[in-house]
């Protein structure tokens, strides 16, 4: 029997635990904050960060969130930045991207104060998690640590092919499944779009995980019977059949991948709320270390 990996329960698990350490931050006095900046109007991203809003709202974290127009200049994001550094009560900063194509997003994402970067996007933070000592790790791949742990997956001297290179998800996640500790100590393989012969790789994986952003790029005869599939891609695709025109599905054809599979994260209800519920623990936890190093000065 394939085990459909229900990622919403384990979110809400998450967020039971951490509601509890954020009612104990309340007795102390610290109520965590996540300052968030949304330039533009890219669909995606606005529903994205209103989801983060809510998600904060129902726990018990406030939200400063800056919703700056399309043409806002690269000093303006800056500016918003600087003012959530100085702003004692900030604890976290979240920069939704993609950022319009005129902005520098590498120039941005090092304004940010690397204790308060909970989307583990600063340079200091990417350098940490290379050299093995994560202190903020960037969500998703969070989140799907959070899916091993939790499925009892155990990556250590499995074949782990990741399928995409970004920033966000692929390169960090390929640092922390090498990495020489509990939840790492993989072998992992990075594909891309340039990759010749994807299947020749993802045949051998023992975990796959797609994020590439092709819809229904992974076929069922692309995987290895028994293997465990982690699908972060989030993709509309037209559905006339549907009552809204169109439906999401990820990037695993989902129908032709979960008979031969072990494991397998659908789409919705998979790696997304984990992702969410990563970003509420992230700022939990700059909240904590923050309100620590305060009381030992
Ligand atoms: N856009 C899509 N996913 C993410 C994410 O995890 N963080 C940020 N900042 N932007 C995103």
């Amino acid at each position: 029997m394939t085990k459909i990996i229900d990622g919403k329960k384990i979110a809400e698990d998450i967020k039971i635990r951490l509601k509890k350490e954020i009612d104990l931050l309340k007795d102390e006095g610290v109520v965590p904050c996540l300052g968030v900046i949304l330039v533009g109007n890219n669909p995606a991203s606005k529903i994205y960060v209103n989801m983060k809003e809510k998600e904060c709202i129902k726990l018990g974290i406030t939200s400063d969130v800056r919703r700056l127009n399309e043409e806002s200049s690269q000093g303006e994001v800056n500016r918003n930045i600087e003012e959530f550094n100085n702003n004692k009560n900030v604890n976290g900063i979240l920069v939704q991207l993609p950022l319009p194509n005129h902005l520098n997003e590498s120039e941005i994402l090092m304004r940010i104060n690397p204790e308060k970067d909970v989307d583990g996007l600063h340079p200091i933070n990417f350098g940490k998690i290379l050299d093995g000592k994560p202190n903020f790790i960037p969500c998703t791949p969070a989140g799907i640590l959070e899916i091993f742990e939790y499925e009892n997956i155990d990556p250590e001297g499995k074949h782990a092919v990741i399928i995409g290179r970004s920033n966000i998800v692929g390169k960090p996640l390929a640092a922390l499944l090498m990495r020489k500790a509990k939840g790492g100590n993989a072998t992992v393989t990075i594909c891309h779009t340039r990759t010749k012969n994807l299947a020749h790789f993802t045949k051998q994986a023992d975990i796959i995980i797609a994020a590439m952003g092709v819809p229904e790029g992974i076929k069922g005869d692309m995987v290895k019977e028994g293997s465990v599939v982690i699908d972060v891609g989030l993709n509309r695709i037209d559905d006339p059949l549907s009552k809204k025109g169109y439906r999401l599905v990820g990037d695993v054809h989902f129908e032709s991948v979960e008979k031969k599979v072990k494991a397998i994260t659908p789409v919705p209800g998979g790696v997304g709320p984990l992702t969410i519920a990563m970003l509420l623990k992230n700022t939990v936890y700059a909240a904590k270390t923050q309100h620590l190093s305060s009381m030992n000065k």
